[in-house]
């Protein structure tokens, strides 16, 4: 499948690779190419793109773009060429201004994956993924056997379930839909937690597993 991947840092990078490992053909979305001239002589079969070219390539897209930047991001990979594609937004909304641990720009009664949503009523946004350091995004089994949830929100069902798919391919076992769109702002507020586990336990290589 074209794939486009908009963001070029570690999430951006984490996700390219294991499509175009996966056999998606894939194209990575910055506003400066120079700064993946080391990451695209490893990765050689990705393309690289601006945002508008990547999400005019992807029949799938990925918002992997800092969250704070993330609206403008998108606005510039064009309305157009977001229209009718299913979005999975990776992004949180982290507001790093005051120092650590961040804060949140969006929170309780709105959250990023809704703001984007409303920004493009014609993508078919899936908020997942952000609950996890990147390496886990693409390689779960690395963590407990991938013995752990991951979290998906969006409206369109039938999108859920295609990115359900997707995310069986990177090697998830457990997916939980936590419902609509508006379920996005728990998985978003989940990140004060997550960083202060990350600070606590020093790696990034853990995850969340439900018990009943
Ligand atoms: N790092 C993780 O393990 C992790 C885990 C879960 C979720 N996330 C979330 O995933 C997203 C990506 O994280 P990351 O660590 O890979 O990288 P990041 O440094 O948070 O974001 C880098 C990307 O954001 C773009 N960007 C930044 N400011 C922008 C602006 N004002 N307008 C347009 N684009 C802008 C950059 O564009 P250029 O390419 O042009 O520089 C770059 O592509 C973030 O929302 C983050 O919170 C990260």
């Amino acid at each position: 499948m074209k794939m486009g991947v908009l963001g070029s840092g570690m999430v951006g990078q984490a996700i390219s690779a294991r499509l175009a490992e996966l056999g998606h053909e894939v194209m990575i979305g910055t506003r400066d190419p120079n700064k993946l001239g080391e990451w695209s002589t490893l990765n050689q079969k990705a393309k690289i793109g601006s945002f508008a070219e990547t999400a005019a390539h992807g029949e799938m897209l990925f918002n992997a773009t800092n969250g704070a930047g993330s609206l403008m991001a998108l606005e510039m990979a064009g309305a157009g060429n977001l229209s009718g594609k299913i979005l999975v937004d990776i992004s949180n909304p982290l507001d790093f201004s005051k120092g650590f641990p961040p804060s949140l720009i969006v929170s309780n009664t709105d959250s990023l994956a809704e703001q984007i949503q409303r920004a493009h009523p014609d993508a078919r946004v899936v908020k997942t993924l952000n609950t996890v350091t990147a390496r886990l995004m693409v390689y779960p089994r690395e963590v407990a056997d991938g013995d752990h949830q991951i979290f998906v929100s969006g409206n369109d069902v039938d999108a859920k379930s295609q990115v359900a798919e997707l995310l069986k391919s990177f090697g998830w076992i457990h997916i939980l839909d936590l419902g609509d769109i508006t379920s996005a702002r728990a998985a978003e507020m989940y990140l004060p937690l997550w960083v202060r586990m990350y600070g606590a336990l020093n790696s990034g290589m853990f995850n969340v597993k439900i018990v009943k």
